[in-house]
């Protein structure tokens, strides 16, 4: 038995994805030697439908000053970010005297919309690397860990916040509760938290298995954000869906009582209640799901290599350490990876050592058939790349099934 982070309650784990390796940790041949694991089991805590890993690596395993995951990677998300920060200035009107924080601002992809429209900011990396890069751009970055000492620090010696803001940073994080009471503590009184994160709904739905990796320590649904907020005498009122990672749901947070709730809230919940998400057994054909691509795909792979086809890989994602790990694919049947950020090239990925290649080399290899690990970015991807792969190259996908393009 397991207590739940969020409710203390006792819950077993539904899946056990065995040995895996801290998901972003891309090393030379050297690093590999001392090479990380630890044992990746999910569960679902009946109380307070929270979905968590029943371990999760130390957090300077995940975050330190060789953090491999830059958000401006991908062009959609540059402008899905100011999109998003565009719908946060009106929503709260802000102005020069206003004060938005970021929690895991990475490389400022969020906060550059808010610095060229000169309202006053401040981004939380703990991640220097990518902090600097942020700095860089005019961005003022505490690198550190956002938590309930923290956010008492920044309302002393900034101002309260007008906008908390996170995207994909809140699942990571299993000191929830200190989270919390650090939002309380640091918005005012009308103020909004408002965070983005891969959604448990699709999770589930589309059997998007590779959203769970080290830094996920939780998969979140309308039902679990309502309990934490509540705990905390703050409230969920309003609920987005979002089409980035594969599925997310961007969540509003205010101080109870202080806004109203949204239609959006509670049809959400009632849908959420519909599917089962509140009851052990939606979770239970998950594993079955998960291991009928994991059948299809190997099979594929094997096939592919017996007739002397060459395959490769695009995207060396962090979810892609969780399908070579447990699938147990490894360069016999995948060749390489090839990607655009620099840190991950030239190194092998974790667990399954596949070689990470520049992307400028990608079309020079001449594949035959190219494994999709961004599948998240499909769109712009297979834009980017249609001229290339013709009618004699193919893709392969994964999420939801087994497919060959
Ligand atoms: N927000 C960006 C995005 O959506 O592209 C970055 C997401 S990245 C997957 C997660 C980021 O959260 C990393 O840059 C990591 O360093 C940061 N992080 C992890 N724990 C944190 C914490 N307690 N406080 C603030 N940032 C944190
Ligand atoms: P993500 O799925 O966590 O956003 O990671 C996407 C990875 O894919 C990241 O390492 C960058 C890489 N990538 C490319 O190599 N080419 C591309 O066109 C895009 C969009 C991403």
């Amino acid at each position: 038995m397991n207590k739940c982070l969020i409710c203390n309650n006792n819950f077993n784990p539904f899946v056990d994805f065995g040995n895996m390796p801290i998901a972003n940790a891309f090393s030379t041949k050297k690093e590999l030697e001392n090479e990380y694991f630890f044992s990746m089991k999910v569960g679902f805590c009946e109380n307070c439908n929270m979905v968590q890993l029943l371990e999760q690596p130390d957090r300077e395993k995940m975050f330190h000053d060789n953090y491999a995951f830059f958000s401006s990677t991908s062009n959609y998300m540059i402008s899905h970010f100011q999109k998003f920060a565009n719908s946060v200035t009106k929503l709260q009107s802000l102005d020069q005297k206003s004060f938005v924080v970021e929690i895991g601002s990475n490389d400022g992809i969020m906060l550059q919309n808010f610095v060229s429209d000169k309202i006053p900011c401040l981004g939380i990396e703990p991640s220097k690397n990518v902090a600097d890069v942020a700095r860089k751009k005019g961005i003022e970055v505490i690198t550190d860990f956002f938590d309930e000492s923290l956010a008492a620090r920044i309302s002393k010696n900034y101002q309260k916040a007008d906008a908390i803001l996170s995207a994909n940073v809140m699942c990571h994080i299993p000191y929830m509760h200190s989270i919390y009471e650090g939002v309380k503590t640091l918005l005012n009184n009308e103020g909004v938290f408002i965070f983005e994160d891969p959604y448990l709904g699709e999770v589930i739905e589309k059997t998007s298995f590779d959203q769970i990796y080290d830094e996920h320590v939780f998969l979140f649904s309308a039902l679990s954000i309502s309990y934490i907020a509540n705990m905390h005498d703050l409230e969920l009122i309003h609920v987005e869906h979002q089409i980035t990672h594969g599925g997310s749901m961007r969540f509003t947070i205010a101080h109870k009582g202080a806004k109203n709730i949204s239609q959006d809230v509670i049809d959400l919940i009632k849908r959420e209640k519909e599917i089962g998400l509140d009851k052990n057994h939606a979770y239970l054909n998950f594993t079955d799901s998960v291991n009928k691509i994991k059948n299809d795909l190997i099979e594929l792979l094997k096939n592919l290599k017996k007739n002397g086809k060459k395959v490769v890989a695009y995207g060396a994602t962090s979810k892609s350490t969780t399908v070579t790990n447990y699938f147990g694919i490894t360069p016999d049947l995948v060749e390489c990876i090839y990607d655009t950020t620099p840190i991950k090239q030239n190194k092998y990925s974790p667990g399954a050592h596949i070689p990470v290649l520049p992307y400028d080399q990608f079309r020079d290899s001449n594949p035959d058939y190219v494994l999709l690990f961004a599948w998240n970015h499909s769109e712009e991807i297979m834009k980017k790349e249609i001229d290339f792969m013709g009618d004699q190259r193919h893709w392969i996908t994964y999420i939801p099934n087994v497919k060959v393009i």
